[in-house]
């Protein structure tokens, strides 16, 4: 929700390419509108508008601005529709303090009117502007004699809620002033210049050395040091080298990330399934050790969790499992003691649901093992086995390949389990494994072969439909889920997912011809009956398409079909949901959507 970025050098280089740069790699955070701020002789100028920020600077060319110190951001509104006067950046009533700001200040409207009784001027509806007006405040009071760093940090001192927050002042034209809470931000280093941005791809083409500031956490940066304290301490920052490549971060001649994205899932399997066996061994550990375990996640990690969740309970019979979607923590709560293992999944490591849920259950003393695909963001910081897919950076707003990778992973630790509480023997988790680490790579990418030309003419025949149903059982059902949010999101054709034998019971009502029924039907327990229930959809005379492994039994009841390599019960909910992630893409594209955009979503969702 927002990306920023802010950049200082004390190289002869002007700095708002650079920006303009980095705010299209931020663009999946938001993209109602779009501006920019550089310090040139001292003065500041600010270029925004309501847009995106190919269209904004089409019109405004931000490139053209002079300076080696600026700010960016790119917006999702929260307070205040898309608008030039709410874009950000915000300045004070004297236009020399200038900010962006990621997160909710929730007590805006109190500190506003106290602003506002004092005589500012205020020109938009946001909650961020209290933050200029605060400061200019701030240094009105000791008249300018305070440095500009106090003045900050008695600012942040006075906001309530969510922030990443990074500011600049024309007396101070080499300075950034940065400030985090609950919204990412981290810190990009090189020798003539650092960054500060929502995200490491960002800046992923200058800079590998990346410091994740830390909640509560104040710094500046100059070109030549970066400066962090922490409740007046000064913090010694450990920079870590990201094996992300800049080339990751680039669309590399597909049309959209989100398709690029689909095509890296094979090696994105690959390295994460390539993890140190020791983690696993640890992580099952504390599987083994729980009195009861609770997957916790958002949106399509939650799928993933979903898909672990059955797994688990494949293994783990007598132990008591539950799934939780992070912002319905609370009313789950009384679950959680010192007992419990939280598995949290998150591909951001940063969604505010999931960290205000870990921080709770760790309070209450659960141990926590954590699914991230970005190194050392805050939910691994808060888990004693922080686990990594190692998927690169995903730009796609629709989570696709850190999807599979998380499944694969969670596959991974419960073959881990399995072995851990001897329901298999060392052969058969060897062999296991190997088939494991080995087949899935291969496998996703016969499926994206087999099957990227078919979703393509799929979407061609159901673009013009209003809904779609996704049906499956058992662990099969979170593929379906998967399928029926990508469709959803992207298409915005409106998808559910139902347990096949529920769709009877009401949800059968909505269907008429050509109604689009997607089965997910692979050779295991749940083949009859799910046959029975694409039977009873074709009565009603739906379009049925099922995703399955050469069963003629659902091919015959079929008007299209998917085909997918058999495969284990590890891999199925891996190479089953790419072709709904493929038809999902195809028929946004049909429908002239951009899939890597969907309207009102953002990628990382950092408030409440
Ligand atoms: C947002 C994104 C989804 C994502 C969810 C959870 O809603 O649009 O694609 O699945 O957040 O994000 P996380 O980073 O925790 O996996």
């Amino acid at each position: 929700m927002c990306g920023i970025i802010a950049i200082t050098t004390s190289s002869k280089i002007n700095v708002s390419k650079m920006i303009t740069d980095g705010l299209k790699k931020l663009e999946y955070r938001g993209y109602d509108s779009v501006g920019i701020a550089t310090i040139n002789n001292g003065k500041i100028q600010v270029l925004k508008d309501a847009g995106s920020i190919d269209t904004v600077n089409k019109r405004m060319s931000f490139e053209d601005l002079e300076g080696t110190i600026g700010i960016g951001h790119t917006r999702w509104a929260t307070h205040g529709p898309p608008s030039k006067e709410n874009a950000h950046p915000h300045s004070d009533c004297t236009g020399n303090i200038i900010v962006v700001h990621n997160g909710i200040i929730e007590n805006y409207l109190h500190l506003k009117e106290a602003l506002l009784n004092k005589g500012h001027q205020f020109s938009s509806e946001t909650d961020s502007e209290v933050i200029v007006h605060l400061m200019e405040e701030e240094l009105l009071k000791t008249g300018r004699k305070q440095s500009i760093l106090e003045a900050f940090k008695q600012t942040i001192a006075q906001l309530e809620g969510t922030y990443a927050i990074t500011l600049i002042h024309s007396t101070d034209p080499d300075t950034i002033f940065l400030a985090r809470k609950d919204s990412p931000l981290v810190i990009g280093v090189r020798e003539d210049i650092k960054f500060a941005a929502s995200d490491i791809p960002a800046f992923l083409e200058y800079t590998k050395k990346v410091i994740v500031l830390r909640n509560g956490e104040i710094a500046t940066l100059t070109p030549k040091a970066v400066y962090i304290e922490k409740n007046g301490f000064r913090i010694q920052p450990k920079p870590v080298v990201v094996s992300w490549t800049a080339e990751s971060a680039q669309k590399s001649g597909y049309p959209h990330f989100m398709l690029k994205e689909i095509h890296e899932q094979p090696i994105a399997l690959k390295n994460t399934l390539n993890i140190n066996p020791d983690i696993m061994e640890k992580a099952s550990n504390k599987v083994l050790k729980a009195g009861k375990i609770i997957f916790l996640a958002c949106g399509t990690s939650y799928h993933a969790g979903l898909t672990g969740y059955h797994q688990f309970l494949r293994i783990l019979q007598k132990k008591p499992l539950y799934k939780i979607i992070a912002s319905e923590y609370e009313t789950y709560s009384s679950l959680v003691d010192e007992d419990t293992l939280i598995i949290a999944v998150s591909q951001s490591g940063e969604t505010l649901d999931v960290m205000k849920a870990v921080t709770h259950v760790r309070k209450l003393g659960a141990s926590i093992v954590s699914l991230a695909n970005v190194v050392d963001s805050s939910i691994p910081r808060l888990s004693q086995i922080p686990l990594y897919t190692k998927a690169g950076p995903e730009i796609g707003v629709a989570a696709t390949k850190t999807h599979t990778a998380q499944v694969a992973l969670l596959a991974r630790l419960a073959l881990q389990v399995e072995h851990d509480i001897g329901q298999i023997n060392r052969t058969e988790f060897k062999e296991q494994l190997h088939s494991l680490i080995m087949d899935t790579p291969q496998i996703a990418r016969t499926v994206i072969n087999q099957n990227e030309f078919k979703a393509k003419r799929l979407a061609s025949i159901i673009d013009n439909q209003q809904h779609a149903y996704f049906l499956a059982r058992g662990l099969n059902y979170p593929i379906a889920q998967e399928g029926a949010l990508k469709l959803k999101e992207i298409s915005y054709i409106h998808a559910e997912a139902f347990p096949a034998g529920e769709s009877k019971h009401g949800p059968i009502a909505l269907v008429e011809p050509q109604f689009p029924v997607i089965m997910i039907a692979p050779n295991d327990r749940t083949a009859k009956k799910i046959q029975g229930n694409a039977e009873e959809m074709r009565a009603r005379r739906a379009y049925v398409v099922s995703v399955t492994e050469k069963n003629h039994e659902i091919i015959k009841r079929s008007d299209y079909t998917f085909l997918i390599p058999k495969s284990s019960p590890l891999i199925r909910p891996i190479s089953y949901v790419i072709p709904l992630q493929m038809l999902a893409y195809y028929t946004a594209v049909r429908r002239g959507f951009d899939p890597d955009k969907p309207k009102n979503l953002a990628k990382t969702v950092t408030v409440e």
